[in-house]
């Protein structure tokens, strides 16, 4: 569902080319009968599929799985239809992240219309959940900036080594975060060329990055964010200040680092002496499903930044969908999304 948007097509491209995935709908009010390549024209040539009217009677018959990419307040609408007929449903929204009924109108400003299904959904990041969603059939997926936050903050969480109170989480995004519906911020004359303040205090992500830190760690922490969009069509850059209770040495970061993501499919810890990329850049994670970490210890005021980059259509969105598929399906959970992206790009 909402297959016409930016991450409907990521989710195209990345299931189109899946081994065990049979790509059966796509739904788009606007391209209903339409070819997916007038919109994606990346797919032309890959597939004859048409979009179609979401149909829910129609996907049920022809669906096991359902994808939302709908924006937030309308997928919350759509998905009790398939959840009540038993189906798995994988929402990109912010529907169903966050935990409390009561977050969604201090964050998104609307009463939850279905707060009892909340709590069916698994928060869709793998490194934090993994086993809880090989339970279950129901995930939403994280916001892609907060996927880039949580990621870069949870083994300094995790390790009791920084002030919990005392986080700064400055991201930069590309255009394609805004989605597809042009506006006048997105104006190729107003957007390019910009490194522009668009959120400086109360992004909606803060609430689910706290909710997942707050999950992993011993007490309670408190996260000051502020965001930047800049000339960038894809990718974040997550720059996370933290405060440390005592002295830390680089070594000491590498053991909590490695021991948080060892095993992890789509982590790199990225902390280089040499080369030109030596802590983590969105250009080189461009249409890949990596989160590329890093960090550096500043001894002057004790603190330890943080690095994380994505792409936000794909690990912050689309990639992780699919991998949460994977993991959901117990199929191996790397499937379609190996891919390393294009260098240079
Ligand atoms: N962009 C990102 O970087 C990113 C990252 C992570 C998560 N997300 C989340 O993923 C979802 C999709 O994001 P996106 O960037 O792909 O958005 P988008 O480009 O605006 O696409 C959303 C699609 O949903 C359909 N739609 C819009 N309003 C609708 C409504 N009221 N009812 C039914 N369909 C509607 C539209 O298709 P038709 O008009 O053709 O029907 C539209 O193409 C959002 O919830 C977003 O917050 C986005």
């Amino acid at each position: 569902m909402g297959a016409s948007g930016y991450v409907g097509g990521e989710l195209l491209r990345i299931l189109l080319f899946h081994p065990k995935v049979g790509v059966t709908c796509a739904t788009s009010r606007r391209y209903a009968g339409d070819y997916l390549h007038h919109v994606h024209p990346n797919l032309r040539g890959i597939t004859d599929l048409k979009f179609m009217e979401q149909k829910p009677e129609d996907m049920v018959d022809r669906c096991d799985l359902v994808f939302s990419a709908l924006p937030h307040g309308s997928a919350v609408k759509a998905i009790p239809y398939y959840v009540e007929r038993g189906m798995k449903v994988i929402d990109l929204s912010a529907d169903f992240r966050l935990k409390n009924p009561e977050d969604y109108q201090k964050w998104y400003g609307y009463e939850h219309p279905h707060p009892n299904l909340i709590e069916r959904f698994v928060y869709g990041l793998p490194e934090l959940h993994r086993e809880e969603i090989k339970n279950s059939s129901l995930v939403a997926c994280p916001g892609c900036m907060a996927i880039a936050s949580i990621l870069a903050l949870a083994p300094l969480v995790k390790g009791n080594i920084i002030e919990k109170e005392r986080i700064v989480v400055d991201v930069k995004i590309g255009s394609s975060g805004a989605g597809v519906t042009p506006s006048p911020a997105t104006h190729h004359a107003n957007r390019f060329g910009v490194v522009r303040p668009y959120k400086p205090v109360g992004h909606r992500h803060t609430a689910e990055i706290e909710q997942e830190l707050n999950s992993i760690g011993e007490s309670k922490v408190k996260v000051a964010m502020s965001s930047h969009a800049v000339n960038m069509v894809r990718g974040i850059l997550s720059t996370c200040h933290t405060f440390t209770l005592r002295p830390l040495a680089i070594p000491d970061l590498w053991k909590l680092y490695r021991g948080s993501y060892q095993k992890e499919p789509f982590i790199r810890l990225v902390r280089d002496r040499k080369g030109l990329y030596k802590l983590p850049d969105p250009k080189i994670v461009i249409g890949t499903n990596y989160c590329d970490v890093g960090f550096e210890v500043d001894e002057h005021v004790n603190r330890v930044v943080a690095f994380s980059a994505i792409d936000n259509l794909v690990r912050g969105a689309a990639g992780t969908a699919v991998q949460n598929m994977n993991i959901m399906l117990g199929i191996d959970e790397k499937t379609g999304l190996e891919s390393p992206g294009l260098y240079p790009v």
